[in-house]
């Protein structure tokens, strides 16, 4: 469905020419001061610099020409000219109901859907393998999920890919503590020539406590430190019983992984990573020193990316060190060339912390200098900010270690089941079951209802509250339609609804019947703009605006039958709206709670 406020800019763009003016003034946008009107047009203002007339006079012609038109538009209740040269608008309420009645008959609500299969790749979760998961992924995990469901849902080709961290030093140095730990083990034993075990030399628990330990021991112990740079680049140029240690470590770090994101709720099309990108990094380098751009600087190889628009200096892409190992950007850039070959997406999507800004403006430039990508491809780098504790500082555990996911969540989890348990009867199977679902959703708000690249507090109490601008306070409205919509047919013996939505008849039922028809609109432009945090915005005010109507109107009480029927119409329609968004913010509701 076309969306609202391109239907009222459309009629105003008419009112604009026929007045002879440019329709370039005719944007109609939501209105500031809910109080005067639903929409407003501030396109008068700045004609009144073009055309040499005062705004109050453009506005007040424009307006005469709609009101002359009035018979002919069904769309405004109100059309007036405020000082000093606004244009106020209401929308007519028959009209608002029908768009409504339109939006519950659609199958996405009315979304359009602008994707036509385009592929977008969203670069997210960016695990480290052998690393235990820590909150420091979360955010990329979460927002790059919501990116990619939105995108989805408005029709493109989605791909995200988790990216493992796979090929740095982490890999020598479990390869070293290993050989200190267990050095008869076949990997070590130069002279051997069969094959290598199935079985992993290590569990999972084993493997989250060998990392740890070894880079400590090469913070301490700088042969150490060198014996693991040296088992890595081995790793990185083939040997063989390396690349075997290498495959257990994948294997047994994986299947974690998965655990940890599948209790988020996030999913990849794609797990590559970093060892993906090894074999396109030698043509790399060539082709980068071949087109002239690579050149060798005191021993390294790197790339300018200096551009005259820049406003200070940016220091060059370091392709390959003086000691010959490949670079973080390296493999971004052969990671690069392979999205190409496989994929040749329309649109590239980043998600990782802020503090990588740098790394991803120059792996950008070199991709286009040399033309690995075209010139209009979109490069987006989402940048986000940290989640901090409430002293202020980068989340922590009490002890002040880093904090794993998998504590964190049962931390949520737990303080939701309180709360749960406190207010309801649930048995406490139940309750624990919901407390899982209403965690997720605490925990994922909580962060997306941030601008990504802020920095927030990680505040357990406010974000597990039923009230204020929380996940659970928006399944909770859900919940509570879904409970009367339970009742309602439970007192009409279960037969189907009949009618439709109605003009509203009071100011709160025509505020939520506003915040549904922005749907399309917002969901748009979320996704354009890279920002789950107006998606989030959006459902807070489609929630308020519910439970404003909610405590207007006796809905079930209602003895109007037609009347009651409109409003049931109107609040499964808030109901699928808020649903639907919840989920591709990446979580759901339960059913009751
Ligand atoms: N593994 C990286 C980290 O933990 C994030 C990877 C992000 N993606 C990328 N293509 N560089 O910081």
């Amino acid at each position: 469905m076309e969306k609202i406020l391109d239907l009222i800019t459309a009629e105003m763009s008419k009112a604009f020419a026929a007045c002879g003016y440019d329709e370039s003034y005719a944007r109609v946008v939501l209105s500031n001061r809910p109080d005067l009107c639903e929409y407003q047009c501030n396109g008068a203002m700045a004609a009144a610099k073009a055309y040499k007339k005062r705004p109050f006079d453009i506005a007040s012609e424009v307006v005469t020409k709609l009101q002359g038109s009035r018979e002919q538009s069904p769309l405004f209740s109100l059309i007036e000219a405020a000082m000093p040269g606004f244009i106020n608008l209401r929308l007519n309420g028959e009209f608002l109901a029908g768009y409504l009645n339109g939006m519950s008959r659609e199958e996405k609500l009315g979304l359009e859907e602008p994707g036509r299969g385009e592929t977008i790749i969203v670069d997210y979760g960016g695990a480290n393998v052998a690393k235990p998961l820590h909150v420091g992924h979360l955010r990329s995990a979460v927002i790059g999920e919501s990116v990619k469901r939105m995108g989805s849902f408005l029709g493109y080709h989605m791909i995200g890919d988790v990216h493992l961290g796979d090929w740095g030093l982490q890999m020598g140095l479990i390869i070293e503590e290993l050989r200190d730990r267990k050095p008869d083990l076949v990997y070590f034993d130069e002279s051997y020539t069969g094959e290598y075990p199935q079985e992993p030399p290590f569990t999972i628990g084993e493997l989250e406590e060998i990392y740890p330990a070894a880079s400590k021991k090469s913070k301490e112990d700088g042969n150490f430190k060198e014996r693991a740079q040296t088992a890595t680049f081995k790793l990185q140029n083939g040997y063989k019983p390396f690349h075997a240690i290498w495959e257990h470590i994948m294997a047994v770090s994986l299947a974690d992984l998965k655990k940890n994101y599948d209790r988020l709720d996030v999913h990849f099309e794609l797990w590559k990573g970093e060892s993906d990108a090894e074999a396109y990094i030698p043509w790399l380098i060539e082709d980068l020193q071949k087109k002239g751009l690579a050149y060798e600087s005191q021993g390294a190889l790197v790339v300018d990316i200096t551009q005259e628009s820049d406003s200070k200096e940016l220091p060059p892409c370091i392709i390959r060190k003086s000691d010959g190992a490949a670079l973080y950007a390296t493999s971004d850039l052969g990671t690069i060339l392979e999205r190409e070959k496989l994929y040749s997406p329309r649109k590239y999507i980043y998600i990782t912390d802020k503090r990588q800004e740098l790394h991803f403006i120059q792996v950008f430039r070199v991709a286009k200098m040399a033309g690995y990508i075209k010139e209009e491809t979109p490069m987006v780098h989402i940048g986000f900010g940290t989640m901090n504790g409430k002293d202020g500082k980068p989340f922590k555990t009490r002890d002040g270690g880093i904090m794993r996911l998998e504590h964190l969540i049962a931390d949520i989890d737990e303080a939701v089941y309180n709360r749960i348990r406190e207010n309801r009867t649930m048995t406490d199977e139940e309750a624990e079951k919901t407390a899982k679902i209403v965690g997720l959703a605490a925990l994922k708000y909580g962060d997306l209802s941030n601008q990504a690249a802020k920095d927030y507090i990680f505040d357990l109490e406010r974000f597990s509250s039923f009230e204020g601008n929380t996940g659970p306070y928006i399944l909770y409205t859900i919940v509570r339609i879904k409970s009367i919509l339970k009742k309602y047919q439970e007192a009409s013996g279960g037969q189907a609804v009949s009618g439709e939505i109605l003009e509203a008849a009071g100011d709160t039922e025509k505020m939520l019947m506003l915040e549904l028809a922005n749907y399309n609109e917002v969901l748009e432009n979320a996704f354009a703009e890279t920002a789950p945090h107006k998606l989030c915005q959006y459902i807070y005010d489609l929630a308020n605006a519910f439970n404003g109507f909610y405590r207007d109107n006796k809905i079930l009480a209602q003895q109007d039958k037609t009347r009651q029927a409109g409003w049931i119409h109107l609040i499964i329609l808030a109901k699928d709206v808020l649903s639907v968004c919840i989920h591709l913010l990446g979580f759901d509701a339960p059913e009751q709670m």
